[in-house]
């Protein structure tokens, strides 16, 4: 799956939602997230977004590791 991290709070500009083909991208109050069982790893997200959010799971940076579980646990919560 692909994950959404720290630079997209408070910005969500949302320029992933539209090239997303399954829709698997939702709205939370700060961020967006990427639904892990829906995102089929198309990557046609990751080079839109104006502030280099999104990244596949493997490739999240070290300092936002964190975000993989943050984007799970949004879905859990549901
Ligand atoms: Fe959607 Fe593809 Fe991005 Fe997954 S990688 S969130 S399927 S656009
Ligand atoms: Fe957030 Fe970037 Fe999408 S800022 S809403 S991940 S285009």
């Amino acid at each position: 799956t692909y994950v959404i991290a720290q630079p997209c709070i408070d910005v969500k500009d949302k320029s992933c939602v539209d090239e997303c083909p399954v829709d698997c991208i939702y709205e939370g109050e700060r961020s967006l997230y990427i639904h892990p069982d829906e995102c089929i790893d198309c990557g046609a997200c990751e080079p839109v977004c104006p502030v280099e959010a999104i990244f596949y799971e493997d490739d999240v940076p070290e300092e936002w590791a964190d975000y993989y579980t943050y984007n799970v646990d949004f879905f859990d919560e549901l």
